[in-house]
Formats: structure tokens, C-alpha cells, sequence
């Protein structure tokens, strides 16, 4: 199936509610699809990209001019199964958390700890989410999809995909240039469960045995306690990511800062909490008109009804400014800011 629009009203694909309208728009639900629309639309190559997924990692700050593709592929499948390991290939346009419930309720482990994470498959394996000392990398087999340079399909193995903290190949060298079609993703029939990150397993025991209906049960509760609802109030989840700096760097501010949360990273380096940065700086809770950063999670920044995308990015450049200055750490966005400021 195909959806062909211009001027096409965006809000509705998007979770910060800001308005914002894409000059073109493709969807489309199967692979050759898209081919078709490549082959018989040579225009498209004047337009600036952006590929699309639930849009829950977006702001909008202007209308965008150029052409938005949203590879809407559904469908799950076992490609493959052993004793210990099944395999899915995964339609991008599956809902990331239908995959969840899907793998949990069938007893496949490896996934659990990602649940109630807004988005699609696609954009998972682009944004290589992660949440309660999990990260989808770890699972995936590999990533297929049309490179829109070359119009061919190419299959990437997990090794080729550069990933890192909430990063990857997908989202450098290929951005907006790989339509994700597929993602083949590996489980584990007889998993270990991961539960040592902040009272994941206090709150797992809470609903009975430790086992995967329960870990779902807890990431639910505990993401429906701290984290806004995008369907009651637009967000995009972490605006900012957590700034990795080097061990020296992080030594010091714990001399200054005794309470500040670290955690280890990569090689010489300690990640720091953004969340905890900003709070420090006074904004949790913070509103001005509808724009606003939210009371229980300071990185999640907040549209209270009709805040504007514009005003969303001042605040979070007014953020940024801020924990420069206390802490001379640099926030990096995780949200992906889309237009250009006037
Ligand atoms: N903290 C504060 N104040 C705040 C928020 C957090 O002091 O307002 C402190 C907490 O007390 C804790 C530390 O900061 O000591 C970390 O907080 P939390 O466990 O809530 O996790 P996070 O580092 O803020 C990351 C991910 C989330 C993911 C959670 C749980 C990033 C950018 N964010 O948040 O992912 O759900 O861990 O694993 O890595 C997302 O990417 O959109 C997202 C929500």
C-alpha cells in the first residue's frame, strides 16, 4: 500500500504535538514499493530526506520543505530457530513494543528490559535504544534496506553497523540515506535476565517470581511513574543524551559534586546523568506558556498543549547553556531537531 501526499499535516506523526506540515509525503508497506516510487519519481533526488518512524524522536521547528518517507512495513516472522536461539525478521513499521509483547508473551528473552519504548522497529536499530542496562544492539542479527544513493537493497551484519551509546552507522554515514526495511532480530529461549540497573528487581519481585511477564510488568510501572505519556503530554523521551566525559573530567566533578551519579563507560571515560545535571540547574518542572521540562525526569522536555516547536528548542538551548556553565559538561541532543531556525 502507498500513501502519496504534499502539504501533509504532520502532527499526527510525530509524539511532541508541535505543528508542522511536510512538503511531500511517501508511506508505503512493502519493499518494492518504494523501488517503484524511486524508479518513476527521478525528482526525488532535489529534495531534502527524512525517513520516518513513530516520530518519537523528533522536533519539529519549522515546516519541513523536503520529502518525508515512512517505511510502514509490517510483520514479524521466525526466520530461523535452534535449541537456545530464535530469530525474527521484523517489518520496520512494527511497533517496537508489539515486538516486545510478542517476544515476552512467547517466553524469548533478550528484549524485556526495551519495553514500553515508544517507536518502530526501523527506528530502534537507527537509534540503538537501550533503557535498564539493555540495548537492542546486543540482539540484532542484522539490519536490511534500500540504500536510496545506490536504489539497491543491502543487508548489514550487527559488526557493520558501528553502534554505540544511542548511535550507529544509520544515523552518520547513511542519514537519510538507508531506508530501514527490515531488522532481523535474535532472542533467547532460555534467558538471563539483566535486573542490576536502579530497583528494577525490587520492582519485579513486586509483581511475583522474577520472570519475563514480570520484568515487562516492572519497566512498565516504572517508565509509566517517571515518563510522560505522549498521547497526554508531547515528548520525545531523553532530549538530551547522557554525556560521556573522561575519567580526570569525572574525577574532578566528584570532588566538587560527592552526590553526582556516574556511571562506568567506554575506556578512560564515565557517563554522567543529564537528568540529574539539569535538575541540579534548577529546571525540573520548570513551564514557560506550554513549553516545559518534566516534574519527575528533568531530561524529558515537555509540550504541555500548544507550545510551538521553536519554543521547545529555545528552552532546551537555555538547558544547555546552563549545565555548560555550572558544570562545563556539553549536552548532546538525542532528539533530533528538524528545520532550519530562522
Ligand atoms: N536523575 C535526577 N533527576 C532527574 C532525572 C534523573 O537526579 O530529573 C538521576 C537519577 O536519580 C539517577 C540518574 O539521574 O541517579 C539516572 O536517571 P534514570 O535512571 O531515570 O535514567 P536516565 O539516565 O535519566 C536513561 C535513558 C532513558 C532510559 C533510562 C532507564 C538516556 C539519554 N536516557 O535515562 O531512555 O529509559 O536511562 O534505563 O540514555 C530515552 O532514551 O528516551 C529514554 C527515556
Amino acid at each position: 500500500m502507498i500513501r502519496s501526499y504534499t502539504d501533509y499535516p504532520l502532527q499526527k506523526h510525530h509524539t511532541f504535538g508541535t505543528s508542522a506540515t511536510a512538503r511531500y509525503y511517501f508511506e508505503f508497506t512493502e519493499t518494492e514499493d518504494m523501488k517503484g516510487f524511486l524508479a518513476t519519481n527521478r525528482e526525488w533526488k532535489n529534495h531534502e530526506i527524512l525517513i520516518l518512524g513513530e516520530g518519537s524522536n523528533l522536533l519539529f521547528i519549522n515546516d519541513f520543505q523536503g520529502l518525508i518517507i515512512n517505511p510502514n512495513i509490517p510483520g514479524i516472522s521466525i526466520a530461523y530457530e535452534d535449541r537456545n536461539n530464535i530469530w525474527l525478521e521484523v517489518g520496520a513499521g512494527v511497533k517496537w513494543d508489539d515486538l516486545v509483547e510478542y517476544a515476552v508473551f512467547n517466553g524469548w528473552g533478550g528484549i524485556e528490559n526495551l519495553s514500553l519504548i515508544p517507536g518502530k522497529v526501523g527506528a530502534a536499530a537507527v537509534q540503538n535504544i537501550g533503557a535498564y542496562g539493555m540495548e537492542i544492539q546486543t540482539q540484532i542479527e542484522s539490519v536490511s534496506g534500500i540504500d536510496l544513493e545506490t536504489q539497491t537493497e543491502i543487508t548489514f551484519e550487527e559488526s557493520e553497523c558501528e553502534y554505540s551509546y544511542r548511535d550507529s552507522i544509520f544515523k552518520n554515514k547513511l542519514k537519510n540515506r538507508f531506508i530501514i526495511t527490515s531488522v532481523s532480530i535474535k532472542l533467547d529461549k532460555f534467558p538471563e535476565f539483566i535486573l542490576n540497573y536502579g530497583d528494577l528487581k525490587t520492582e519485579t519481585e513486586k509483581h511475583g517470581a522474577i520472570n519475563l511477564r514480570n520484568i515487562r510488568k516492572a519497566v512498565i510501572a516504572i517508565r509509566e511513574s517517571k515518563l510522560p505519556d505522549p498521547k497526554v503530554y508531547g515528548n520525545a523521551g531523553s532530549f538530551f543524551k547522557n554525556p560521556v566525559v573522561e575519567t580526570p573530567v569525572a574525577d574532578q566533578l566528584l570532588a566538587t559534586y560527592p552526590k553526582m551519579p556516574q556511571y562506568p563507560g567506554s575506556v578512560n571515560t564515565r557517563k554522567l546523568a543529564a537528568g540529574w545535571l539539569i535538575e541540579q540547574c534548577g529546571w525540573k518542572g520548570f513551564r514557560r506558556g506550554d513549553a516545559g521540562v518534566h516534574e519527575k525526569q528533568a531530561l524529558v522536555l515537555v509540550n504541555y498543549g500548544k507550545a510551538s516547536g521553536k519554543e521547545i528548542f529555545d528552552l532546551s538551548e537555555e538547558i544547555r547553556q546552563s549545565v555548560q556553565e555550572r558544570f562545563g559538561v556539553e549536552l548532546e541532543r538525542e532528539v533530533n531537531v528538524i528545520g532550519s531556525l530562522p
